[in-house]
């Protein structure tokens, strides 16, 4: 039974909304909200006891895109969690393309690296026990509607995923939205490799659809902001988005559904929003054991 959940970025957008729908559930015992910011947990933390009038959260102070951070707070957790929420990501803010100090870059450390430490390292120390869930996105396979093209690796070597890591497979470029989806596809990758590896513990990938009412185009430059937030406005007239209920509710499908399965990805069955489906139908790819494998590969030369 799922009793203790952790969640990545829960100060703000999905995070936070996941937070308070946990306490509907009356088997939640206690919610620790991940955060890197202490001033924006506590005024978070306050907001969710006041909206739900339970006292069950608990701040985990945490930067995902910092390797020292994540390992300090897995040893600051003082028992195991059932489930991690690994929602915090992005597209990296204003400087997404630079190198952290580990080699990757901000949107890919924000995105991956971060969460791939934390999980390897709590299940290290058993302090992970049942559930996984990995913020997905439709963009990990491509999203017409919003311009963003299906992630397309000529190889799918190790080597390829590296160079996902450290930012030189895009090169130069000034727009986040290039190297977000293929990050999320990778994710997606890395996750299916843990499953195989860690059988007791389900993992799955999980997009949120495409959201209103979140923080997240609020680091892109201006036009692109405008461009995005016009589109998600025309799209909410349109019914083809949804509200940050509908999906923070995925992450909770994730959490409960027991008909959805480890090592696979769920988004929108079409578009982003409305049923989920499993998107190896959609994008074969995701479904090949050696991308998951060179994925995985890539990723462990940086932790
Ligand atoms: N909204 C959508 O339409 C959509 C669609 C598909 C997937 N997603 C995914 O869903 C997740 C949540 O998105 P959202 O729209 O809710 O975004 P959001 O409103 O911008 O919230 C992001 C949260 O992540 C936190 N965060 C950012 N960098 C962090 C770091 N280095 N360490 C710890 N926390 C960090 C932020 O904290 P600060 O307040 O301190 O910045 C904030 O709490 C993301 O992974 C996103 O890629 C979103």
């Amino acid at each position: 039974m799922i009793k203790r959940v952790l969640i990545t970025g829960a100060n703000a957008g999905l995070g936070k909304e996941t937070a308070k729908q946990l306490t509907n559930n009356p088997q939640i015992e206690k919610v620790y909200l991940g955060c890197r910011n202490k001033e924006k947990a506590q005024a978070a933390k306050m907001e969710l006891e006041q909206s739900t009038g339970k006292h069950i959260f608990e701040i985990l102070i945490i930067d995902v895109s910092n390797q020292e951070s994540v390992i300090e707070a897995v040893q600051k957790l003082e028992c195991s969690v059932d489930a991690l929420i690994m929602n915090a990501g992005g597209t990296g803010g204003q400087n997404f393309n630079k190198l952290t100090p580990d080699g990757v870059t901000e949107i890919f450390a924000v995105n991956l690296l971060g969460h791939c430490l934390l999980t390897q390292a709590l299940l290290k120390s058993g302090k992970l026990t049942q559930v996984a869930i990995y913020a997905g996105s439709e963009a990990a396979r491509g999203v017409k509607e919003m311009g963003m093209k299906r992630p397309h690796l000529p190889t799918s070597s190790e080597e390829e995923f590296a160079a996902i890591c450290d930012g030189s497979f895009f090169g130069e470029v000034k727009d986040a939205t290039i190297p977000y989806g293929t990050i999320k596809y990778m994710g997606a990758l890395w996750m299916s490799a843990m499953a195989r590896r860690h059988p007791h513990v389900k993992f799955v990938t999980m997009s949120p659809g495409a959201t209103t009412g979140t923080e997240g185009f609020n680091t892109l430059p201006w036009f692109k902001q405008y461009f995005m937030k016009s589109m998600m406005r025309i799209m909410l007239l349109l019914n083809k988005v949804h509200t940050v209920e509908v999906g923070a509710n995925r992450y909770l499908q994730g959490l409960f559904n027991h008909d959805l399965e480890s090592g696979l990805f769920y988004a929108s069955e079409r578009g982003l929003t409305g049923n989920l489906s499993d998107q190896s139908l959609l994008f074969p790819d995701l479904k090949i054991e050696r991308y998951q494998e060179n994925a995985y590969l890539a990723i462990q030369r940086f932790l």
